[in-house]
């Protein structure tokens, strides 16, 4: 099968990890015969430097063009001062808004491997498989009226929290298409003692969830959210939730497995390419040393085998490949609780294509012998 991917690296080890991505959507298209072509653009802070704006025009091209899109990270201490429309997270907004990329999901599921690297006890940990689905283009982050100004004299600061109806529709049933296929559980987290918002986001939760019969609808408080997650988070499914609420329980999910550094995301659209990065941020301490977890980037291009382009036995074959050189002890820095075997990045990436190369090898001798 031919597709085409383009590649958006971003700044600090968004250059590194999605390097390693490639390399290893390179092996998988050797092992399965397929042909994957990588178009390469500028976003976040580079994207400044060099066009002068965080999302040029020809990036946003360049996307449309292509199959799907895949993102390292944005951002880093050079660009922080800069007006808000000349940050790189600026760039990463636009682009969500311009594949119109309404649906994140993040999968947050405990490898044995890692057990050590969790600061939960393994009762807590063991078994934890739920998935987060962000709303990504409506909420805080893009609402309306937005910015600074001077009222009555005093400096102010205004953001919106806006949600149409159709809008929290669309993420609740794709929160429930997705549970269907599951534990058939869906928590739908929402701050509806106090937001208006929040109340229409429950009504239409309700609504929706009648069209799903065999799937179980719960509601919760944001911050009820925040502590289920660390109390009890084998309770979940799948937890559906507005954009920043997603963006904040998402980084706090990530160290019940071991590390941010391991979490893939697939951000969808209805119709064009869909948008896959690692939830990370650029970690600039450590960007340019060769030392940074590749893995979430490396799942995030399973997400995209799975979910555009329907390679369903080749992205299990990244995953297994990931958790066998895991559970070989292979550790890169951000894994260091609990000892290991201490990796860099590139480093990390051979073993994993090295591991996909033996899985598919064998599966092919076993396909020419069955
Ligand atoms: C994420 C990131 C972004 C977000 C930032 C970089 C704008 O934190 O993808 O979670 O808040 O969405
Ligand atoms: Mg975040």
């Amino acid at each position: 099968m031919k597709k085409t991917i383009a590649v958006l690296p971003g700044d600090g080890v968004g250059k590194e990890v999605t390097k390693g991505a490639v390399e290893v959507l390179k092996a998988v298209a050797n092992c399965f015969d397929h042909e994957f072509e990588f178009t390469y653009g500028l976003v976040g802070g580079e994207a400044i430097d060099k066009k002068g704006m965080p999302f040029p025009e020809a990036t946003a091209e360049m996307c449309q063009q292509a199959d799907a899109v895949l993102l390292g990270a944005v951002g880093g201490p050079k660009w922080d001062s800069n007006p808000p429309h000349l940050r790189p997270e600026k760039g990463l907004l636009a682009m969500r808004k311009a594949l119109d990329v309404y649906a994140n999901l993040r999968p947050v599921s405990f490898s044995p491997s890692l057990i050590d690297a969790s600061p939960l006890k393994r009762e807590y940990v063991e078994g934890v498989d739920f998935i987060i689905v962000r709303e990504l283009l409506g909420g805080l982050y893009f609402g309306e009226p937005r910015g600074r100004n001077v009222e009555q004299g005093e400096e102010t600061a205004v953001d919106t929290l806006v949600y149409k109806r159709s809008e929290i529709e669309r993420i609740i049933t794709t929160a429930f298409e997705i549970a269907s296929k599951r534990k058939k559980k869906v928590t739908s987290v929402d701050k509806a003692n106090v937001l208006e918002s929040s109340r229409l986001w429950r009504e239409v939760a309700e609504e929706v969830a009648k069209k799903y019969p065999d799937v179980t609808l719960d509601h919760m408080l944001v911050d009820s959210a925040a502590m289920q997650l660390i109390r009890n988070p084998k309770q979940f499914d799948v937890v559906v939730t507005e954009n920043m609420f997603g963006d904040i329980l998402s980084d706090e999910a990530s160290v019940l497995t071991g590390s941010l550094g391991m979490l893939p995301s697939a951000s969808l659209s209805m119709a064009g390419p869909s948008l896959y990065e690692p939830i990370h941020g650029s970690a600039p301490d450590i960007a340019g040393q060769n030392k940074a977890n590749p893995i979430a980037a490396v799942l995030s291009a399973a997400m995209m085998l799975r979910h555009s382009f329907q390679m369903e036995e080749e992205a299990r074959v990244i995953e297994k490949a990931v958790e066998q050189v895991l559970s070989a002890g292979y550790r890169t820095a951000d894994l260091s609780v609990g000892g290991g075997h201490f990796i860099s990045t590139a480093k990390m990436v051979e073993e994993i294509i090295d591991a996909i190369v033996d899985d598919s090898a064998i599966s092919k001798i076993m396909t020419c012998y069955s």
